[in-house]
This record gives C-alpha cells, structure tokens and sequence, in this order.
C-alpha cells in the first residue's frame, strides 16, 4: 500500500508537493493512514493555521492549570491521546505573530518616495578578487546571531576534538568551511601557483527555515502537538520545568530572519571571492542567468543571495529565472517531481528504518533521565528525539533553544549520525535514487561545460527552458549560480560518482564508523554550497590546460574516483575533458524509466544496499 502514490496526478500533486520538500522532513502533514481513513483529518491539516489559534486558547488554559497549582501528582495517568483512539491534528505555532499588519493606517506612499534624488558621488572600484589579493582564503565560520548553551563551551568530542553544537544537527546545523583535508585534499579553494581562475558554476541551497509541513518520525510539530493536546494535566520540574509555560513558535517551510541573513552573506562571500568574473560580463554586453524554484524558500533564498551579490537594487544586474517545483514539472532542481517511484515510501523512504534502530540505542539513557523530571506525560524515544530537532529548528528560528541544554555531547553526535544515516539511505550513496535524480543537474553541467545543448530530454531536464539560449545560455559564460534543496545537492555528489564521500559506507545503525566521510553536516547543512571552479593551467606535467575542481562548503573533493580524472591529492583537479568523459558514462549508464517508473520492488532495510546510489542489474521487476 502506498498512500504516497496516488494513482491519479490530481491528488498526487497534494502529497508530492509536500514530499518534494526537504529530505528529513518530507512527508504529508498527516500520516499517510490518516488520509486514506479519514478525509476530513485532512481537511485539519490544510486549516491548520487557524487550528493554531485554537491550540492556543487551551494551552494557555492548561498552562494556567498547571502554573496556578492546581495540578496534583495523584492526577497523572499515562494515558494518551491515542489510546482514546482520537488523534488531535498537528498543531502549527501554538503562538504566531502576524506581521505585517494586513492594512496597516498611516501609510502614504507618496510621502515617502523610494528615489527623492541626491544621492551624491557614486564612482565604483575594481571588482573584489580574494584568491588573488589574500594570502589566504577566508574560512566561513557559520552562525552569528545564535546561541548555544554556556555548558558547551569548551566541550570535547569522545575523540577529543572540539565540540561544536552548531554542526552537530546534519542537514540543520549553519553552512561552515570545511577545513583543508577533510576530504582527502591538501589544498583549499586557492588557485594553484599555475592556475589562474576563469569561471564559477555555483549550486546552492536553500537558508535556515522552519520545519516543512510533515509528520514524518522526529517532527517538532508531531511533539508540540502530543504536549499542547494531552489528554491529562502534567507537569514538569528539573531541567524541564521550563515545558510547563513552552509554546511552540515555529512557522512551516519558510526561511527564518538568520536564514535569510545566510543567503545574504553567501552572496557577499562569492561576490568577494569571484567578483571578477562579472568582467567577462561587462566585455560581452551580456547578464549572467542565475537560476532558483517558484518555492518560497528557494525563490527568498535567491533574492537574498542577489542582494548579498549585486547589492539592492539589484535589477539589471542579472537575470533570474524561476522555474516551477511542482508535480509533474521537468525541473532539475526538483528532479522528483517528475519521478512518480519517489512516491512509494517502500523505496525513496529507507532512511527512516535505520534511524528508528539507531535513536533506541543512543537516546535510552536521556529518555529515562527526562522522563524522570515528568509527571503525568510519558515520552517515548521519538518525543526525545524530537527535542532534539526543536533544539536545531528553535536555535534557527529564534536564535536559542532550552532543548539544546537537555542533551550531552555525545547524546549531540548520536543525532548528528542520525541525519547521517537519514541522509544516505533517502538522497545519497544508500538510496536507489541517488544517482537517477542527480543525473539531470549534471547534463545539464556538462552542457554549459562544451557548449553543447543536451540532445534528448529523458530524465528530469526541461527542453523549454534548457534548450532555449536565453533561459539556458551555453554561451561559455564565467558565472552560474543555482539554488537547490539539500536533497538535490546529495543527488548530485551522488550522480557525480564522488565515492570518495562514501568511505566506510553502507552505515550501520549500531554504532558510529568513526572514519565515514559521509556527513550531512559537511555536505548538505543550511545553506550549504558546491563550487564548480574552472582553471587555466600553465603546469606543463598537466594534459590539458583546462581543469576543473569540485569544491563542497570549501573543502575541495578529490574527482579521483571518476574514470577519466588522475589521482590529485594536493590539488583536487582533473582535466574539464576527462570530467565531461567521466559524466558522459555516468549518463548513458542509467535509465530514467527504469527508476521512475517501473514497478521494481526491494527487500526492506539492510537486507538491500547500494553504495554508488544505484540500483543493480538484478533488481528488476
Ligand atoms: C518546463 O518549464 C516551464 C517553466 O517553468 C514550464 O512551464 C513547463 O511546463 C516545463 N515543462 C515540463 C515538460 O515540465
Ligand atoms: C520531461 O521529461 C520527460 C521524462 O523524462 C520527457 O519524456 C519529456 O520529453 C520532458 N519534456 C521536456 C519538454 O523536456
Ligand atoms: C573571461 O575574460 C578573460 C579575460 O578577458 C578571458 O581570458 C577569459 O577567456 C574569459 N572567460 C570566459 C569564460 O569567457
Ligand atoms: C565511478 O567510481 C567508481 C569508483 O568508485 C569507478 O570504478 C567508476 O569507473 C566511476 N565511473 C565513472 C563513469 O567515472
Ligand atoms: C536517453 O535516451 C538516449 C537515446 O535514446 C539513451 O541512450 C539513454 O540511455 C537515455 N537516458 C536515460 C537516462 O534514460
């Protein structure tokens, strides 16, 4: 059964739509049980903005029973909401601030005009070049504005290196720099003495945003709602007490103010870094093409990022093009929404079976401590692990969370290795879509990188827009830039045959291989962003002249495992024709139909692996 799959493409667009969002949190708002049962729980999840309101009303009443004294241990029962055999729909923020106000008083445009002239002298300088005027690279460190609990500070890992909260959340914790050697190279961003830069493909994700509208295992949602909902009175005292007057204040699915803030300082750090690149603009009368999707999240990514780039106003400076995230729509950004098998949990959803295995493990000994500081509430291993995925989504949203402050460092890592596991099995080197949804950004890449136009469109390319030289200049131009989600961007390391990122792979759930090099954390975080850097070389012991690196969050990614590129440790280069060679195979190698649209069937859980993000010749229907 699979309710995710519905068979005609009108209610499927509901349930892809939500899919389509994020990895971690990408299912329906209600469980997949729920709306095939019961229609009009649905109903709930579409109304659920106003149902916040009304959540409101009785927290503020249950808090107040609780708070004014009136609650007594002798109450307190186990019982949940679900032994009643009624299930509350997921509440959204049980406080919501409307803002702006919908018609405001006082507002006259005409007295305050957007140019009233005299701006003063307005002369502009060279275009910035750090690789060029820097004796090093600036690293980017990650997270102003947010808080981590005091008890951090000077924390050691288990291996004893220094603890960092921040990247401890996977796909949630803040883009960093990843330092020289993380993944095996010698070098950092800089150009080589011999190589000069000429060109920037840029892939992007999306900022810090609220959770997406899911109840998929773990989601902050599903636990404010069992908290705000009970049945009996409760209460909390220790280091919980703060839960007895907590309201849940997260939004859906949009960026937060520090995600925003993450887009605006990453357009200014590429400007700073690649700057000179716009000249090539400038000498041929022409506008970069940046690209994002219609998603709010990705369209307010890409403004932000444009404002960090260009400055504001930024109209004339570039050209945006917006392409549609929705079922059905060819868009290699969104590569599953034209992939109807991503629909069937059974096969895209196989992350899931190994993090419910892991979190038993890792989370016994802190959900009998905080069970202990509970009366009348009982959490199960999901609702801690959910605090712990408040603790990342509160400290984005609104800058610090007492959730961070429940767990301990090594409880911190075991989430970490969560988002780990999750993130292979759905979107990378474990999930058989790995490579299929990846393999259109990467036509698309080797496209731009000949000059070439793709000649048929069977995978998730959109011949309107991509063989269209405006939308899709294959003119040589020095500078792309496109926004993605996190999943998009595991798609495509994984299409791009990186298997150096796949050591140690397939991950257990029974421990944490120490030397994975395989992390979410350092792949796929907020914000989190690859550099297709294009060199000229003078080095005569190179083939070509022409090279190429793959740079993910500024740690260069050595392309040695593709076919036609040389080991490189120092460097990470390979020669722009054996990369394009090496894709090429990657290409004909697979089968969009085979993928997206067969009916093939795996084993559940470890009794199937990939560790190339394809299927095998044998798993066929
Ligand atoms: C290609 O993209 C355009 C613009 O987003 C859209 O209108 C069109 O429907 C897409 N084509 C397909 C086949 O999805
Ligand atoms: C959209 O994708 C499908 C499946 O790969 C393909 O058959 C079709 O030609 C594509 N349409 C366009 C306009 O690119
Ligand atoms: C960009 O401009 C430089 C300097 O004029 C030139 O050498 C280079 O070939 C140009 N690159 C592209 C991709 O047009
Ligand atoms: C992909 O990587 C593997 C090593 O992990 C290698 O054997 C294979 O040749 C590579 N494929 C291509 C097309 O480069
Ligand atoms: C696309 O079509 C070409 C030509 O028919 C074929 O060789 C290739 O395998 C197909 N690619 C995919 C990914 O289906």
């Amino acid at each position: 059964m699979n309710p995710r799959y519905p068979k005609d493409v009108e209610a499927r667009s509901n349930t892809q739509d939500e899919y389509a969002a994020d990895g971690y949190e990408s299912e329906p708002l209600i469980s997949s049980k729920e709306i095939e049962y019961s229609p009009r729980k649905r109903q709930f999840s579409l109304i659920h903005l106003f149902i916040a309101f009304l959540a409101g009303v009785l927290v503020q009443f249950f808090v107040g029973r609780v708070s004014s004294g009136s609650f007594s241990l002798s109450d307190s029962s186990t019982t949940n909401a679900d032994d009643y055999g009624f299930v509350p729909p997921y509440v959204g923020s049980t406080e919501v601030h409307h803002y702006p106000p919908t018609e405001p008083t006082g507002v006259n445009t005409e007295l305050f005009p957007t140019n009233v002239g005299y701006p003063g002298p307005t002369p502009t300088g060279a275009e910035p070049a750090i690789f060029l005027t820097a004796p090093s690279y600036p690293q980017h460190s990650g997270a102003p504005n947010l808080l981590a609990p005091s008890k951090f500070a000077g924390a050691k890992t288990k291996s004893g290196k220094p603890f960092d909260l921040f990247r401890s959340w996977g796909n949630l914790s803040p883009w960093f720099s990843n330092p020289k050697g993380t993944f095996g190279v010698d070098s950092g961003p800089e150009a080589p003495e011999t190589c000069r830069i000429t060109g920037l493909h840029f892939v992007h994700r999306h900022g810090a945003r609220y959770p997406t509208g899911s109840n998929s295992y773990g989601g902050p949602a599903k636990f404010a709602t069992k908290i705000h909902n009970y049945e009996t009175k409760w209460g909390a005292h220790g280091s919980l007490s703060f839960l007895n007057d907590w309201t849940y204040k997260l939004g859906e699915e949009i960026l937060t103010p520090f995600g925003r803030h993450q887009l605006f300082d990453l357009g200014v750090s590429m400007r700073m870094k690649y700057g000179f690149l716009l000249k090539n603009f400038t000498e041929s009368n022409t506008l970069p093409v940046f690209r994002t999707e219609s998603q709010n999240r990705m369209w307010s990514s890409a403004m932000h990022f444009a404002i960090g780039f260009f400055g504001y106003p930024f109209e004339g400076q570039y050209e945006q093009s917006i392409t549609i995230e929705s079922w059905g729509f060819n868009n290699t950004l969104a590569p599953y929404e034209t992939c109807p098998n991503t629909g069937h949990a059974a096969k895209s959803d196989r992350g899931t079976w190994y993090v419910r295995r892991w979190v038993e493990g890792y989370l016994k000994a802190a959900r009998k401590r905080l069970n202990a500081q509970l009366d009348g509430i009982k959490l199960d291993t999901e609702d801690v692990y959910a605090m712990q995925m408040m603790c990342a989504y509160e400290t984005v949203a609104i800058g610090y969370s007492k959730f961070c402050e429940l767990f301990t460092v090594e409880e911190w890592e075991g989430f970490d290795y969560s988002l780990d596991l999750r993130f292979w099995y759905d979107s990378a080197f474990g999930s058989p879509f790995g490579k299929i949804l990846g393999i259109g950004y990467v036509q698309e890449l080797v496209a731009r990188l000949t000059q070439t136009p793709i000649s048929v469109h069977n995978t998730s390319t959109n011949g309107t827009l991509d063989d269209n030289p405006i939308t899709f200049p294959l003119d040589g131009r020095s500078l792309y830039v496109d926004a993605t989600h996190e999943v998009v961007v595991l798609e495509i390391l994984t299409a791009l045959n990186l298997t150096s990122l796949a050591k140690m792979g397939p991950l257990p759930y029974d421990h944490i291989p120490e030397k994975r090099t395989f992390r979410a954390a350092e792949l796929a975080p907020f914000a989190t962003n690859v550099q297709f850097q294009l060199l000229s070389c003078a080095d005569p012991s190179l083939t070509s002249t022409e090279q190429i690196r793959v740079i993910v969050n500024d740690g260069v990614v050595p392309l040695s495992p593709l076919k036609g590129c040389p080991e490189d440790s120092k460097y990470g280069m390979c020669s722009v024709n054996g990369f394009v060679e090496s894709m090429k195979e990657s290409i004909s190698e697979l089968d969009w139909i085979r993928y997206c649209h067969e009916d093939w069937t795996l084993p559940e859980g470890d009794k199937w692996q990939t560790v190339d993000g394809t299927l095998h010749r044998d798993d066929v229907p």
